[in-house]
């Protein structure tokens, strides 16, 4: 079958990236944030066996090393007191390395964890696990923040794909999120992966007029840590892709909800206890207290606690003030995430004569003030009515005689009113 110059200039030059693309299989770890390497055993149970373990850098120096006697672990070695195992190791055969901090690396690093049964000398064979690292300053990765779309940034600009036959296909780890194929121009797939994680997933409408290949994501999942997104171009036929034509690092913010500030006023303490919560939010901030809008709590009087959300890479905080202040104190907590360059505020106004009632009892004095004055218009306007009816009345009888009793009805009807 002819393959045309083109496509073979093509699938060369994405072979050719690929040597140099080794690194994105990589772990990727933020400088100085937690970062885990996995490794999972599955082979035959351990538990009844002494064995132990080992990860090393791939220079030689040892991380870990930890030992176990028939399930019983009979210590753990940890070389730079950085790295761990994670809880119940052996039970799950989780034996992943968790270190606490990235340490900054020029270039991918792998790590080996080999295994040794038995106890005695065995020679020895390939290690368990080998995983690479690549650490990546915090700037080096897209921000997204949870919940918002955001766009994976993929430009391509090499040979003419509109007289190809190729698809694209983005992947986040092992998980396909989108392929789309193109014929000579135009476009014949479409697959689009929607996960609970990233909902929906698309491309630019002119993604091949401009070469733009970005990946659109309409929600920024909540990612524990930075992750990689891969795009690969896949020429002709379908067969397994190439090696990425670009790696994207995501790393997820999301904004605290206002925090809410509450004052617990003991009976029998002399300190009041302030706290203050705020939830949803990431990465960690850092709380603020100010008394009466000017100064600053003493450092020991405040405790904030960080936890982490059920099922969630977001952060629930409390934070606790003790302070011995009187009633009519304002007491300011602020929730301040730099990296999203937002500082939010929740005031508690001391205990006040409360305006909103001695606003009631002022509506109640001019409400019942004007009743007295209405009352006092309708007697007098009544008395002076009565009165020059009354000199009327005089008059009328003097002239007219006849008409009398009718007005001394009405007189006396007005009288019963009044
Ligand atoms: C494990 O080590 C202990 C102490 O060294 C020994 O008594 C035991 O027999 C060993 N068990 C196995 C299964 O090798
Ligand atoms: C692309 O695919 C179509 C249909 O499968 C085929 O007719 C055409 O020759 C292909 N073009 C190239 C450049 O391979
Ligand atoms: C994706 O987002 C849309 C709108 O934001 C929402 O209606 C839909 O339920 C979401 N789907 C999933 C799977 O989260
Ligand atoms: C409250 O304050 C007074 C005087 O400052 C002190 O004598 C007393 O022990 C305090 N009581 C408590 C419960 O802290
Ligand atoms: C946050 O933590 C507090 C106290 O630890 C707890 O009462 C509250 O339910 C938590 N809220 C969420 C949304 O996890
Ligand atoms: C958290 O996740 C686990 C496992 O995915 C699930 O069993 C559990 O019900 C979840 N808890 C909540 C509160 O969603
Ligand atoms: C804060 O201000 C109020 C009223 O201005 C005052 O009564 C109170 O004593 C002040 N509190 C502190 C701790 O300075
Ligand atoms: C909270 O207070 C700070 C400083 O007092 C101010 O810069 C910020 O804008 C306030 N935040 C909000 C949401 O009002």
């Amino acid at each position: 079958m002819p393959v045309s110059w083109s496509t073979t200039l093509v699938l060369g030059l994405l072979t050719y990236c690929a040597c140099h693309e080794e690194e994105d299989e990589c772990v990727v770890g933020v400088v100085g944030e937690p970062v885990s390497l996995p490794c999972l055993y599955s082979g035959p149970p351990l538990d009844a066996r002494n064995f132990s373990l080992e990860w090393r850098r791939s220079g030689g120096q040892v991380l870990l090393r930890a030992g176990w006697e028939e399930g019983q672990p009979t210590g753990t070695d940890t070389g730079t007191g950085t790295a761990r195992l994670p809880e119940a190791a052996l039970q799950n055969g989780d034996f992943s390395l968790e270190l606490s901090a990235v340490p900054a690396l020029r270039g991918p690093q792998t790590f080996h964890l080999t295994l040794e049964v038995g106890g005695e000398e065995e020679e020895e064979g390939p290690p368990l696990c080998t995983v690479c690292l690549r650490a990546v300053e915090e700037e080096e990765c897209i921000v997204g923040v949870v919940g918002e779309p955001v766009s994976l940034p993929c430009f391509y600009s090499g040979h003419q794909l509109d007289t190809l036959n190729f698809s694209v296909e983005w992947r986040s780890g092992a998980q396909l999120l989108l392929r789309s194929g193109w014929e000579e121009g135009e476009l014949v797939d479409l697959w689009q992966w929607h996960t609970v994680a990233t909902n929906t997933t698309r491309l630019p409408e002119d993604a091949l007029q401009n070469g733009d290949f970005s990946l659109e994501l309409s929600a920024v999942p909540p990612l524990r840590e930075p992750q990689n997104f891969h795009m690969s171009l896949v020429v002709g036929g379908g067969e397994a892709p190439s090696a990425p034509l670009c790696t994207v690092c995501l790393r997820t913010e999301a904004s605290f909800t206002p925090p809410s500030v509450q004052r617990l006023d003991p009976p029998e303490a002399n300190q009041t206890t302030f706290l203050c919560h705020s939830v949803g939010g990431r990465p960690k901030p850092t709380v603020h207290w100010l008394i009466n809008g000017t100064w600053a709590p003493p450092a020991g009087s405040v405790t904030t606690s960080t936890l982490p959300m059920v099922n969630s890479s977001l952060y629930n905080i409390t934070s606790r003030l003790l302070a011995d202040v009187s009633a009519h104190t304002t007491v300011t907590c602020s929730v301040e995430s730099p990296s999203l360059n937002q500082i939010l505020n929740a005031t508690s106004y001391g205990v006040k004569v409360s305006p909103v009632a001695s606003r009631a009892s002022d509506a109640l004095w001019v409400f019942s003030g004007g009743l007295c004055l209405g009352v006092a218009v309708l007697v007098v306007a009544a008395i002076i009515y009565q009165v020059m009816l009354d000199k009327s009345h005089k008059k009328l009888g003097k002239t007219h005689r006849g008409g009398r009793e009718s007005l001394n009805h009405g007189f006396g009807f007005n009288r019963n009113l009044l």
